[in-house]
């Protein structure tokens, strides 16, 4: 606005908002606007058809517009429906930041009342469901790989899920899965760990009835401490949405089709597994695991700088800064540490990122320290087992996933198709096998 006005003064050179791109064998070319940050593809497409824009892992490309969470990397900002995730942090919870995603508002006293009671009364899943399925699965199962498959069974079960034109309908799916994932996920810990499964509490808030879940026995009410359900609500908050993350675009590819919701979520899940997505919070404390002590952290930096091996829980392709979850984060394992006592792989994740920070290597190529360098901590304090830490990014993020799911279908968007640029053989002609050397 600054600028504008000072051109408007003449003070400073009026500089179009705008692109030109000149096709040099033709030498025709096109004004394009800059519109929020963007420039609409339509017209490279128009000016140059069969010219395909080559940007594997979409680095440059913005696959959609979205107004659910904003991402700034380069300040280290991160905003859900314009919200500044650190007043979200410190006054929210996790299920009315749920609904804020979900409706891009936050909900009134009533609303939220309303949303609180729905999701409490969606928590259970069908009994032979979990008997027949859920506990068909090897007894060391990886509770993702448990949690993935059983959303999509899910699916089986509410045929009428696909009916993704109904925004009523679409509504009842969302409280079902946000009701849902922590009963699968906890299910799912608990045959692992060859625990009975303890049925979902309607008489506790949304974090504690996963604690409950998790970690009850024989008591009759589980006493959760304050400090272990704000923490997992905080963690839970941080991790709900995060614009185009790789499994948000891949909620947004196969929801473009106008597959079910289920289905959506599962396969958004299975993107979130991988070590270099949400898988990274149990890398990270594998590597805290392998380090072991002070003395072997110069040589695994060294081994990170010849490309032997990464620092997990370090970079991002948006942040070129301090995430700033990793900050809330890791003052909340201080907290938790309070009630537990300090993880002894603390004192090595400070060392490292102390080291990290001053290292050129890291400083160079702007790497910080992400999400996960700290949430693993907590989530070992806590007593979660190191294959659960991603099942609660899922379980976290299945807020933001549907919360896109229900914008691309809003957009009226077209099934996502990308092109390719083609390098393989020229045509040929087949050879019986007979004839091949
Ligand atoms: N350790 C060492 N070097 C790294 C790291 C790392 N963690 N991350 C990036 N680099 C280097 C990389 O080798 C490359 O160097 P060069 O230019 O010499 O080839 C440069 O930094 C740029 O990296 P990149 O691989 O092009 O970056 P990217 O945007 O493709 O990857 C990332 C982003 C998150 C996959 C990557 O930083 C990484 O693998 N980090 C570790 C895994 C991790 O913590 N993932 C959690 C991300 S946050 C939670 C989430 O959203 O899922």
């Amino acid at each position: 606005m600054l600028r504008q006005r000072r051109r408007e003064q003449g003070k400073e050179p009026c500089v179009p908002e705008s692109i030109t791109i000149t096709d040099n064998r033709t030498g025709e070319a096109i004004e394009v606007p800059i519109v929020d940050g963007g420039v609409d593809a339509a017209a490279w497409r128009k000016l140059l058809p069969n010219v395909w824009f080559l940007d594997p892992s979409f680095s440059t490309t913005a696959a959609t517009t979205s107004a659910v969470s904003e991402v700034d990397g380069e300040n280290g900002i991160l905003r859900y429906r314009g919200y500044p995730i650190e007043q979200l942090a410190e006054h929210s919870t996790y299920l009315e930041v749920a609904y804020l995603l979900l409706h891009g508002e936050l909900p009134t006293p009533g609303e939220y009342a309303v949303w609180m009671d729905e999701i409490t009364h969606h928590t259970y899943i069908h009994e032979r469901f979990r008997k027949r399925f859920m506990e068909s699965f090897l007894h060391d199962a990886h509770p993702m790989g448990m949690f993935v498959s059983t959303i999509a069974a899910l699916s089986t079960f509410y045929p009428e899920a696909k009916e993704i034109e109904d925004p009523e309908n679409r509504m009842h799916q969302i409280v079902r899965l946000i009701a849902k994932v922590p009963t699968v996920a906890a299910a799912g810990a608990r045959f692992n760990t060859g625990l009975p499964f303890v049925y979902p509490d309607n008489n506790l808030d949304f974090a504690s009835n996963f604690l409950s879940m998790m970690f009850k026995i024989a008591e009759p009410t589980y006493e959760c401490d304050p400090a272990f359900r704000r923490a997992l609500d905080l963690l839970l908050i941080t991790h709900a949405d995060h614009g185009q993350n790789c499994s948000t675009s891949t909620a947004r590819v196969v929801g473009s089709a106008h597959t079910d919701p289920y289905s959506v979520i599962a396969a958004a899940a299975c993107s979130l597994y991988g070590p270099r997505h949400g898988g990274a919070n149990q890398a990270v404390m594998e590597m805290l695991d392998e380090i072991g002590s002070y003395e072997n952290i110069d040589p695994f930096i060294k081994a990170v700088k010849a490309g032997q091996t990464r620092l997990m829980g370090f970079g991002h392709r948006v942040y070129k800064n301090y995430d700033p979850r990793a900050r809330i984060i890791k003052q909340a394992a201080y907290d938790v540490f309070e009630v537990t006592g300090s993880n002894p792989l603390l004192d090595i994740a400070l060392k490292l990122e102390e080291v990290a920070l001053a290292d050129d290597y890291f400083v160079s190529r702007r790497l910080y320290p992400n999400v996960d360098f700290y949430s693993g901590l907590i989530y070992q304090s806590m007593g979660f087992p190191t294959e659960m830490f991603t099942v609660l990014f899922a379980i976290a993020r299945t807020a933001g996933w549907l919360a896109h799911w229900v914008e691309l279908l809003e957009q009226d968007s077209r099934i996502a198709r990308p092109r390719q640029v083609y390098t393989g053989s020229k045509e040929r002609n087949y050879t019986p096998i007979g004839e091949r050397s």
